[in-house]
């Protein structure tokens, strides 16, 4: 008899430049309200917060999501047909599996902004199927123009994966931007869209400020990282965590409000805090079916479907390249 042994996922590093934070930051406090990119959020103590946050009581997003894809997997594997499935942003990679077991892709093909992450994940991830075989492309996949070239690709239909709901993190033009982008790096094929619905507000306020503070120390932890990375002078007990469901704008904005007038040095700049003032550390924005379909269209896909748990709090939109 012989047993699989899982080869290790190659990795193709496309060495992404590292981003001008500084920069970033400069601009993000000359805004108002002040905010700054949600991406800061994940330095290796922000993406431990934010896994422990996904397993808080208050917030079912991740849950919900792993629990429709488990549910509906064979549904969605029939609809998305056969290919090379690319998740982009796949982070820690741990919804695909469902989608890997009921869809048997010709292969896997992770993005993400780190190597580190990449090589974990596809790590685990080729354990556990064994028989997929597994690509991680180490990219900022916002700024590329087509995949690279590569025999798990080459000739194969491509069938795109953005679960979580990430795509809420990103202001209208980003999204639409990005989801354009998407549709030219999976060249006609297929996208399942995972995006969060909105809920009452004392639901979403406590899934984005949950009783045991894991949230907030997310959110502070962006304040540690200026600390050491910029050598700012925040003191992040000095600023309070807001968590705040804004009907207009489908969205809950998260910020740290500063408790007083205080000032801090960023980079040798003074910058001056009043009290009560916002530091918006990122929105979350919740599609209804129909905000999404729209959003779809004006991307330049066609909407095809949705699956959505019991609850109709989250769906997995099918998404199919317009002609
Ligand atoms: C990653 N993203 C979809 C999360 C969300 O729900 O918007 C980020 C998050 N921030 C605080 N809690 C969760």
């Amino acid at each position: 008899m012989t047993t699989l042994t899982p080869s290790k996922p190659e990795l193709i590093d496309l060495h992404p430049p590292a981003a001008d934070m500084l920069r970033l930051v400069r601009q993000g406090l000359q805004q108002e309200p002040r905010q700054l990119p949600a991406w800061f959020l994940y330095d290796a103590e922000g993406s431990r917060l934010f896994d422990q946050i996904c397993e808080q009581p208050e917030y079912s997003l991740t849950r919900t999501e792993i629990g429709l894809l488990e549910h509906s997997a064979a549904e969605i594997a029939a609809a998305l047909g056969a290919g090379v499935i690319v998740e982009f942003g796949a982070g820690s990679a741990r919804k695909v599996g469902t989608l890997l077991n009921a869809l048997q892709p010709s292969a896997y093909v992770a993005l993400d902004i780190s190597a580190d992450h990449l090589r974990q994940a596809t790590a685990d991830l080729q354990t556990r199927h064994p028989s997929v075989p597994m690509l991680g492309i180490c990219c900022d996949h916002s700024a590329l123009t087509a995949l690279p070239e590569h025999p798990l690709l080459q000739g194969q239909r491509r069938i795109g994966f953005f679960p979580g709901s990430s795509l809420g993190n990103f202001t209208r033009p980003e999204a639409v931007a990005l989801l354009r982008r998407f549709r030219q790096l999976l060249n006609g094929g297929p996208l399942l869209l995972g995006l969060d619905q909105p809920k009452t507000p004392e639901r979403l306020e406590a899934a984005y400020n949950d009783a045991a503070g894991v949230s907030a120390a997310f959110a502070r932890n962006l304040l540690h990282r200026l600390n050491s990375e910029l050598g700012a002078t925040f003191d992040p007990e000095r600023f309070h965590y807001d968590a705040l469901w804004q009907a207009a704008e489908h969205r809950v904005r998260m910020a740290l409000v500063s408790q007083e007038p205080q000032s801090v040095s960023i980079a040798g700049e003074c910058w001056q805090f009043a009290a009560g003032q916002p530091l918006v550390t990122e929105y979350s924005v919740k599609y209804t079916p129909a905000m999404a379909r729209d959003l779809a269209a004006e991307a330049g896909w066609c909407w095809r479907q949705r699956w959505h748990d019991p609850a109709d709090d989250l769906s997995l939109h099918w998404l199919d390249a317009a002609d």
